[in-house]
């Protein structure tokens, strides 16, 4: 057992892909899996965190709950602080700088939040430790607190760097899709073990990468380190047995393939080098195509795209004709499936067919549509 005994954890998402951590999160085994608006909560101790941290696809980030409790007054906030058990988290010599927001609160001035927050920490953690001055030398507890409709909840990030730092994406072109957001749209289009993918307007390669990675079952957060394991207490043998536990699941990936098109030969150039850092690179071919010239000739295929956008790149117009161009050579056919997030509000009569299936999703700060074909 490491220094977590049994904790409420928070997972932030992307809003819209709530029950799709939520699966992720009871697929591996995890406890009072509850999904919100913009984050899913579950209990666990040290080993769900890690398990949770190398294995989430479609998490932006694990947080440690630490408290909720309404707060209308500054007073309310330092009191509510104050009585929260910090001292089981934070030891003498952590460094805990203090962020958040507050949505729709009578306590909406984030910077004086910020400074009664870290006063009652301080108080509590003083009186604990019997010291009224921290030097914060230690390891790292980035507390993060949320006002939403004076609901006040305390949360310690256990991360670090966002979840959707892989480490296969130093470099990407323009407008690449978060790394997260990919993962759930291979998940909704359910990539298959055996199945062949296929990007039409594949850029710097994020949607190929993590959808061979999510056919081999490799975790996503297997090239990387957590600010959770530089905790006091951290159990590094937990740790290591979670990693050790997630390359054993690794498939071999004999079956799957994907490929990636792009009329752009240096994005092209640079999703196969991605794909070689995320060790998909056997799974994942490139080649520098017009999507005019989309080939739906094999017996079937998995198509799912983010389409250059009139926003970022090109202009509307241009935009809009790529939704016809896709609607032409999309073909529908038996063995075949296309999904298009787009933010086009007349993608369905630009492509020329309502689509079976229709989610919400935002893209950035873009408000999208997936658009899914599959009948
Ligand atoms: C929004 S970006 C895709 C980003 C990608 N998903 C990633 O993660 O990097 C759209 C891509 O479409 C490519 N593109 C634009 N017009 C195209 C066309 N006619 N055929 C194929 N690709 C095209 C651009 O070069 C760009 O890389």
């Amino acid at each position: 057992m490491g220094y977590l005994g049994d904790h409420q954890f928070c997972a932030t998402c992307l809003l819209g892909l709530e029950g799709l951590v939520a699966q992720e999160l009871r697929d591996m085994g995890c406890e009072g899996v509850q999904a919100e608006n913009g984050r899913v909560l579950f209990a666990g101790d040290e080993r769900a965190l890690a398990r949770a941290s190398l294995g989430l696809r479609c998490a932006e980030r694990l947080l440690v709950l630490v408290g909720e409790f309404e707060a209308r007054s500054f007073e309310e906030l330092f009191q509510g602080v104050k009585a929260l058990e910090w001292e089981g988290l934070l030891p003498k010599d952590a460094q805990f700088p203090v962020s958040g927001a507050s949505l729709n609160s009578q306590l909406h001035s984030v910077p004086d939040c910020q400074a009664i927050i870290k006063k009652a920490i301080v108080e509590r953690l003083g009186a604990r430790y019997g010291v009224s001055w921290f030097e914060e030398t230690g390891p790292v507890y980035r507390v993060r607190f949320r006002l939403m409709k004076d609901k006040v909840s305390l949360m310690v990030d256990a991360s670090g760097a966002g979840l959707h730092k892989r480490g296969y994406r130093p470099a990407a072109t323009q407008a690449p899709i978060k790394e997260t957001l990919a993962a759930a749209l291979a998940m909704l289009a359910r990539v298959r073990r055996d199945g062949h993918f296929i990007d039409p307007f594949c850029g710097s390669g994020t949607l190929l990468i993590e959808a061979a990675m999510l056919a081999r079952q490799i975790a996503p957060g297997l090239g990387r380190r957590f600010m959770a394991e530089t905790w006091a207490g951290s159990d590094k043998g937990l740790w290591k047995q979670e990693r050790l536990a997630a390359r054993e699941r690794v498939l071999p990936g004999t079956g799957f393939s994907a490929e990636g098109f792009d009329i752009d030969p240096q994005a092209v150039e640079l999703a196969a080098q991605n794909a070689a850092r995320a060790g998909v690179g056997g799974q994942v071919r490139t080649a520098v195509r017009d999507i005019a010239d989309f080939d739906g000739a094999s017996q079937y295929g998995c198509v799912v795209c983010n389409p250059p956008y009139g926003e970022r790149l090109l202009d509307v117009e241009s935009a809009r004709e790529l939704c016809r161009v896709m609607g032409r050579v999309f073909a529908r056919k038996r063995g075949w499936s296309y999904g298009v997030i787009t933010p086009e509000e007349d993608f369905e009569e630009l492509f020329g067919r309502r689509a079976d299936k229709r989610r919400k999703l935002y893209n950035g700060m873009i408000k999208c549509q997936f658009y899914q074909y599959f009948k």
